[in-house]
């Protein structure tokens, strides 16, 4: 018999395991992207884009043969695999294999900067404020609603998961693509982080976010960006996003 305590302990222990979560919901890249179309643009031509591609049957055959996998296979709608080709696996709002959305599709912005719908709202405004009298708004505004300005967890929960990893909340289905099949998928965040191949270019913001959380190479980052092209609207209408 279980005494009602263990209840009341495994809830607690519950929402200690998930310190600080925001329910939030992935909405895929079309809104970022009508307003950052300098970053949807070279985003466009990075390995994360072409995320799905590499699941389809007769591509990466190499790769695949050397990580024991089938060559010839389709791997689109096996749920061993896509949850790291995609955004928002087993989240709301997230890529599913029974309704596809080609938003969602690939590794898209929400993945690494977080599920979008609660503070995209807060970048248009922060946006519109700063343009209008140049007040600026604190970054952890938009952290409290799920903007990630760390990245180093959500790389790993691709990139180290996998036995071994030493990342500790590595649990299957674990990638194929570890160190042991080749030297060359050992994950090194500050290396990858700034992999111009694999990460989008960077352009310079006018800076209407301010404030901590802020992510380390930031400043960096800002100091070697490009001149953009900015969107205007995110079309809060169109509601479609396949
Ligand atoms: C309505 C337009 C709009 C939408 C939609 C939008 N943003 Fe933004 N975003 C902005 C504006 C404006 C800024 C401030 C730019 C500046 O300072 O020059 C900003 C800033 C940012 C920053 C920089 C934050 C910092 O640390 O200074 C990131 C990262 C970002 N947006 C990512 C996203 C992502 C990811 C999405 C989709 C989930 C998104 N944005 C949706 C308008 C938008
Ligand atoms: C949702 C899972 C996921 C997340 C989150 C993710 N990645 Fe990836 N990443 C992938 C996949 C899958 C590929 C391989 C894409 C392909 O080639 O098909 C990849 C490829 C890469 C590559 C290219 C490796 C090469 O061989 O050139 C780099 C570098 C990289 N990611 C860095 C990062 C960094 C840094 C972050 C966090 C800021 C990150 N990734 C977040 C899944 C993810
Ligand atoms: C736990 C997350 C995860 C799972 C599950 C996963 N992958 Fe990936 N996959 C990645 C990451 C991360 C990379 C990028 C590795 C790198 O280049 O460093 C990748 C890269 C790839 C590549 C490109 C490798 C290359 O060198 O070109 C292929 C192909 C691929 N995955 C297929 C699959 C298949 C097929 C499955 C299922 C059997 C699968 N993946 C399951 C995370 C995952
Ligand atoms: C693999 C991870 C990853 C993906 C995918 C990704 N970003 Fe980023 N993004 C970053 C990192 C890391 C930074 C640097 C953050 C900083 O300097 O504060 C960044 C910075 C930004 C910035 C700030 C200005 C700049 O250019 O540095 C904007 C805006 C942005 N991303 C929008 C997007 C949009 C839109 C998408 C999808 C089309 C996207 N990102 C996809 C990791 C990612």
């Amino acid at each position: 018999m279980k005494h009602p305590i263990t209840y009341i302990l495994a809830l607690i222990a519950l929402f200690a395991f998930f310190p600080g979560t925001v329910a939030a919901d992935f909405e895929g890249r079309k809104k970022c992207s009508s307003c950052h179309k300098s970053q949807a643009k070279a985003w466009g031509e990075t390995a994360h884009a072409n995320a799905m591609e590499s699941l389809k049957a007769g591509e990466r055959k190499e790769a695949k043969v050397k990580a024991g996998l089938d060559p010839d296979k389709d791997y689109t709608q096996d749920k061993d695999c896509v949850g790291c080709h995609v955004d928002g696996w087993g989240e709301k709002g997230g890529y599913t294999i029974e309704k596809p959305k080609k938003m969602l599709a690939a590794v898209g912005c929400e993945s690494c900067h977080g599920p979008g719908k609660k503070y995209r709202g807060d970048h248009r405004k922060g946006g519109q404020a700063f343009e209008k009298s140049g007040k600026t708004t604190q970054r952890s505004v938009l952290s409290k609603k799920g903007q990630d300005f760390h990245f180093e967890e959500s790389c790993a929960s691709c990139h180290l998961n996998y036995e071994g990893s030493g990342w500790k909340g590595a649990k299957a289905p674990y990638t194929p693509f570890t160190p042991e099949v080749d030297e060359k998928y050992r994950f090194d965040f500050d290396k990858m982080v700034k992999n111009d191949k694999a990460m989008h270019a960077h352009y310079k913001l006018d800076g209407a976010f301010v404030g901590e959380p802020k992510f380390k190479y930031h400043d960096e980052f800002q100091a070697n960006a490009q001149e953009g092209e900015k969107g205007g609207d995110d079309d809060e209408d169109d509601g479609d996003d396949d």
